[in-house]
């Protein structure tokens, strides 16, 4: 990642930041992605959370995989909630990465181990 350019912070506290929650069934990964989850943010046209992003990063490896990408293009009626759910498989253990995008406050990460 560039320094400086993708900010982060407790999704407690800080509305941008994306929540990551995983459940794995034998090499089944299912994960939840969403922004806003405890600090609902902004939904309209002028402000709003336009994509998520996820990554997966096997231990031993020195790059993230890119597991997919949703857009969210509905701000008004219908109103898309900023939440993908993604699903990949692995056998391995790592790091998952989120990333999301707000049009007017920039790029947001978050992570956690995948177990
Ligand atoms: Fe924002």
């Amino acid at each position: 990642m560039i320094s400086g350019t993708i900010k982060s912070g407790d999704w407690k506290g800080e509305k941008h930041v994306p929540v990551i929650e995983y459940e794995r069934e034998g090499d089944l990964i299912r994960v939840e992605v969403s922004v806003g989850k405890e600090v609902p943010h902004p939904n309209t046209v002028e402000h709003h959370i336009a994509w998520i992003e996820l990554y997966f990063q096997p231990e031993g490896s020195n790059f993230p995989v890119m597991i997919g990408r949703v857009a969210f293009t509905g701000h008004d009626d219908p109103m898309t909630e900023p939440r993908a759910v993604f699903f990949f498989r692995t056998s391995r253990k790592g790091k998952l990465q989120a990333l999301s995008y707000c049009n007017l406050h920039g790029l947001w990460e978050n992570e956690v181990e995948l177990e």
